[in-house]
């Protein structure tokens, strides 16, 4: 056998800590609350059937041609013109996924021992994507309205002798793990002391479209384009097969992504990018998100209901999500949610521990991610009554063992 001798960096590529945890759930008869999959009955799968009929008919040998790196120009202008603030489409980059936006950046920005400030918890494919650039991740402190300010321009700075961090990394519209987002004051403020500090911002924002009752307010680039990189997606308004996100980046730094996706992958796929233009044509998204939007509210209130029925009298606490796809709760004292999981399973139903998505490693073991868009909502029913009683049992145990314990010292 070879003995194959593998780069540094290669060390550094962790499996996904949570597909590990996962294949746990892969179990048949599961309902799974755990996976980040958006509902496949949103999926417009006729509107691409003709779109993909019309691109081979109108366009066909371009659309299955090498293409320009920067992205399809009508798709390039289409972003540009949904975007809530100016923006040029020379500075969009289409991207393989909002993922890739992801790896470019940390290409781009990070060396080996650069200090990247993230939230508490904060999205696992992030920090995924910036590992092999061996940076160090930090944790900033946040609570129920995002990151926190102070801690924030703190750690930009860093202790003495430590380089300033190359940028902060965050999600302000319904974060994944925590569904979390940031109000209009902490936006404005967030944005202002990166500026003073001079710590530019990545802003992740695949579902800021998903909303309930009102749309969040403006996003942090449009409030500072020059202080910025944006990464948006297709993923959850459209289908996360595409593949298909994209970048705006300040004029600035493009040329630099731009270099990095082309040692990727060259371009995203054309064909892709101009079913997609085909698709979105004519103010498709204006109609389609709102059936998304109405379809996971529904969810989200079933999930908040059965929490509410099943967790009766339980110290269960949760964050109420007013868009996106996910929930998270905190269990009792003494339950760990890592520990709980097959136990769940067992009973069939599965969900995320939420330590894994703090970059310190400290994350809080009572903590979990469910999300509301996979399942039914006849599924979300069961599968929370199952993770009540799951529970409970947990309990009952911790409770009978602690007993013993006692006992055992009493003796
Ligand atoms: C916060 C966040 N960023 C980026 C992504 C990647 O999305 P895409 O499908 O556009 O690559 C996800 C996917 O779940 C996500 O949750």
């Amino acid at each position: 056998m070879t003995n194959w001798k593998l780069a540094a960096r290669a060390d550094k590529m962790n499996p996904s800590v949570l597909r590990e945890i996962l294949k746990v759930a892969e179990r048949p008869g599961v309902i799974s609350l755990a996976g980040g999959l958006p509902s496949p009955a949103t999926f417009p799968v006729a509107a691409f059937a003709a779109a993909c009929a019309t691109v081979l008919a109108n366009d066909g040998a371009a659309a299955l041609q090498y293409a320009a790196s920067e992205g399809y120009g009508p798709l390039r202008q289409a972003v540009a013109d949904m975007l809530p603030w100016e923006v040029d489409p020379a500075q969009v980059l289409i991207t393989t996924g909002s993922q890739q936006g992801l790896d470019l950046v940390a290409k781009v920005l990070l060396d080996a021992g650069s200090r990247v400030l993230v939230e508490t918890p904060t999205y696992l494919g992030a920090l995924q994507a910036f590992s092999p650039m061996e940076p160090q991740a930090v944790a900033v402190a946040s609570d129920d309205g995002g990151v926190m300010v102070e801690d924030m321009v703190a750690r930009a700075r860093g202790s003495a002798g430590e380089e300033a961090a190359r940028f902060i990394y965050l999600l302000p519209n319904f974060q994944n793990p925590t569904g979390r987002t940031m109000d209009e004051a902490r936006r404005a403020a967030v944005s202002a002391a990166a500026a003073a500090a001079n710590l530019p911002i990545v802003e992740d924002n695949p579902y800021g479209d998903l909303w309930f009752d009102e749309a969040p307010p403006l996003p942090l680039t449009a409030r500072n384009p020059e202080g910025c990189i944006y990464l948006g997606s297709f993923s959850k308004v459209l289908a996360p097969g595409l593949r298909l996100g994209f970048l705006v980046a300040p004029k600035a730094i493009y040329p630099k992504l731009l270099q990095a996706k082309q040692a990727v992958d060259l371009h995203t796929p054309i064909f892709t990018q101009r079913m997609v233009c085909e698709v979105i044509r004519d103010g498709f998204l204006e109609r389609h998100v709102p059936t998304i939007r109405a379809l996971y509210k529904r969810q989200r209130d079933a999930m908040v209901a059965a929490l509410r029925r099943e967790m009766e009298g339980l110290d269960v606490s949760f964050e109420l999500p007013v868009g996106g796809m996910f929930l998270w709760a905190r269990m009792p004292a003494g339950i760990d949610t890592t520990a709980l999981l097959p136990l769940a399973v067992e009973r069939g139903v599965a969900f995320v521990p939420g330590a894994p998505f703090h970059a310190d490693g400290h994350g809080d073991a009572r903590t979990l991610r469910l999300s509301f868009v996979t399942a039914s909502v006849e599924q979300i029913d069961i599968a929370i009554a199952a993770l009540a009683a799951t529970l409970r049992e947990q309990l009952a145990h911790n409770a009978a063992a602690q007993v013993q314990r006692e006992l055992a010292a009493a003796h």
